[in-house]
């Protein structure tokens, strides 16, 4: 593991180098389109330069060459400030990622399991305060969410199910902007699910735009969407954009390449 940044940082922000196997990656709600593996690399850095000028220490974990989706390293675990959860990924595929990840946050976090036959992708799983949302997906099920529940209720934490349609994962439908805000798309979760919490909607015209990190309050977004940045900006967010059209072919947007926990 390499750090990019130095470790006094606020957050630190762990991710995982793209395999030269990323066009073999799975697809659910994509058409294949061709990769440019050097270009899918050089977005990948200008990534994680982003996440350094927010205040993150950037940490890669050893590469899975083997693995063709390892880049989207949010899928493999589950960190808040008390607990990591280490998922069982829902694609078969993906499962061997999640060993080298469990590795490294083993020192810095008490960890919790999801067992088979349990399911969860960490791509499902969003936060708001200490309300966590998890999609009920084709990567995620019922008993991984009830052990996701299990592990986090001592924590103060409660889970709500959300059903996702339409979309891979519930963070490509809605994630977090802040601790009382959402940026979602209505098209593929029922907003009632979200009561007491403010929404922002993507334009209609953008998407797969309800996908931003968040590193304590700032933000980092996929350029694609200017649309829904602006909305954002009229809310007065004021998000650093990147370039992640390439990863996209991968269906991976901006939140699947790191894992951002509180160092
Ligand atoms: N290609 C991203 C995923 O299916 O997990």
């Amino acid at each position: 593991m390499s750090p990019v940044a130095a470790p006094t940082a606020t957050y630190r922000a762990l991710t995982r180098a793209i395999s030269p196997r990323i066009v073999e990656c799975e697809l659910t709600h994509l058409e294949r389109l061709p990769i440019d593996v050097p270009n899918a690399r050089a977005q990948h850095a200008a990534y994680a330069r982003a996440l350094v000028s927010l205040g993150c220490a950037v940490e890669e974990v050893e590469p899975a060459p083997d693995h063709p989706d390892s880049v989207f390293i949010e899928d493999t675990a589950v960190v808040l400030d008390e607990i990591a959860v280490i998922t069982r990924p829902g694609a078969e595929s993906r499962r061997g990622e999640t060993a080298a990840v469990e590795r490294v946050l083993a020192p810095l976090r008490p960890l919790a399991h999801i067992r088979a036959p349990g399911t969860l992708d960490g791509g499902d799983v969003f936060v708001v305060g200490k309300r966590v949302f998890a999609g009920r997906t084709g990567r995620t099920n019922d008993e991984g969410i009830a052990q996701l529940r299990a592990a986090l209720a001592p924590h103060g934490y409660t889970v709500e199910a959300i059903d996702v349609t339409g979309c891979l994962h519930l963070k490509t439908a809605v994630t977090a902007v802040d601790d009382r805000t959402v940026l979602a798309n209505p098209q593929w979760i029922d907003l009632r699910a979200l009561a007491g919490v403010d929404v922002i909607e993507v334009d209609p015209a953008e998407p797969m735009g309800a996908n931003i990190v968040r590193v304590g309050e700032a933000l980092l977004y996929g350029a694609s969407y200017p649309r829904t940045r602006a909305r954002l900006e009229a809310r007065g967010h004021r998000p650093v954009c990147v370039d992640a059209s390439e990863l996209a072919k991968a269906e991976g947007a901006v939140t699947c390449c790191s894992l951002v926990l509180r160092a």
